[in-house]
């Protein structure tokens, strides 16, 4: 029997498999089965407040699971899919309310991953699907940091390799007046507007005690161990004379591209390699996202205690990364000396 296979009988089973997608690792169960998406709040230590992704194989498929298709998920779907692009419309009846967190409304995608892909054709139902992390860790991009997050709570690990996006989808509102990105991801707001017309991008933070719109409003969320903090580019050599005063101390700098950063940290005395660490991060956002949280893990694995993520441009494509460094970081003028004005 074949991976897929065996995969597809824990899923019939009320069994909990993680899969590969284009973005992260999703942690997998029969979305028609209550006792099956238990599972998965149970696994995540999740609150139960925050509705699951419904993954399908393609556009006939979602059909199935949602009351109804608006025109333009239809053009979504037929542009963006398979892609990582969660379309929220209203919810059918087949798909357990434990699933969307009692909302009447149900966020489905097809993921680009031919294993993902193989896995939703053969089990043919719809399959509820988080990050395969505990709850506000930072998604997997490995099937190994699966095994490191989720051990035996979850019954199948179906291996992919490294997922290529590396951060998670876009999440789009087609049941709000005007569509409304509830998370900024892969897929821009200008992409879906060139397809669709005018798109919102949701800035309120989410109530954590109803219904999350998105736990991704939430301010600390996919979170490393270390103390993670974020900095401006213009705030290099004030970081610089942190990393001085704090040498005894482990450290990391998240710095984008260039040599800039080397020269900064070439100037401070006593550094040590196995304690201070400077990662060059790519200055091309895509290649940023693929590495993103793959980099916080191997800080977290190496113990370093404090980590500087610099903060990218201000363009489009890196609003999603932007939004998921303030996710994973606090502000770290404070700590720099750079407080408010009094
Ligand atoms: O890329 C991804 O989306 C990955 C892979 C595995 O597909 N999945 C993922 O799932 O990131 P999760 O559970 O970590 O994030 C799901 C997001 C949350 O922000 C959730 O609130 C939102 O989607 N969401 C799901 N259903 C919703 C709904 N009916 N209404 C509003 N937001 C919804
Ligand atoms: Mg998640």
């Amino acid at each position: 029997m074949d991976a897929v296979e065996t995969a597809v009988r824990f899923l019939r089973d009320g069994g909990l498999v993680a899969f590969p997608t284009e973005t992260v690792y999703g942690l997998g169960a029969d979305a028609t089965s209550s006792a099956a998406v238990n599972r998965i709040f149970a696994a995540k230590g999740r609150p139960a407040t925050n509705p699951l992704i419904i993954h399908v194989a393609d556009e006939t498929r979602a059909k199935r699971f949602a009351a109804a298709w608006p025109a333009a998920a239809a053009k979504l779907a037929e542009a963006f899919w398979p892609g990582p692009l969660t379309l929220v419309v209203p919810k059918s009846p087949w798909i357990v309310n434990e699933a969307t967190a009692g909302l009447k409304t149900v966020g489905l995608r097809a993921p680009d991953h031919p294993l993902a892909l193989e896995l939703l054709r053969r089990f043919d139902g719809p399959v509820a699907a988080p990050s395969a992390n505990r709850s506000n860790r930072v998604s997997p991009t490995t099937a190994q940091h699966v095994r490191e997050e989720l051990g035996s709570a979850v019954d199948f690990i179906l291996d992919g390799g490294p997922c290529h996006v590396g951060i998670e989808s876009t999440v789009l509102d087609l049941t709000s007046p005007v569509p409304m990105i509830l998370r900024p991801g892969a897929i821009t707001l200008e992409q879906i507007e060139a397809g669709i017309g005018p798109v919102r991008l949701l800035h309120a933070v989410a109530d954590p005690s109803t219904p999350a719109a998105s736990p991704g409003q939430q301010t600390v969320h996919y979170a490393p161990r270390a103390a993670a903090f974020r900095f401006e580019p213009a705030d290099r050599f004030r970081l610089a004379r942190w990393c001085q005063e704090h040498i005894e101390r482990s450290w990391a700098i998240l710095a984008i591209g260039d040599a800039d950063a080397e020269a900064m940290l070439a100037a401070l005395p006593a550094i040590d390699g196995n304690l201070h660490k400077l990662i060059e991060m790519p200055m091309v956002a895509r290649e940023y996202a693929r590495r993103f949280y793959a980099t916080l893990r191997d800080m977290d694995a190496l113990n370093i205690e404090t980590i500087w993520v610099e903060t990218p441009p201000q363009e489009p494509q890196w609003l999603a990364i932007r939004d998921r460094i303030a996710r994973a970081t606090r502000p770290g003028a404070a700590a720099l000396g750079i407080g408010p004005l009094p």
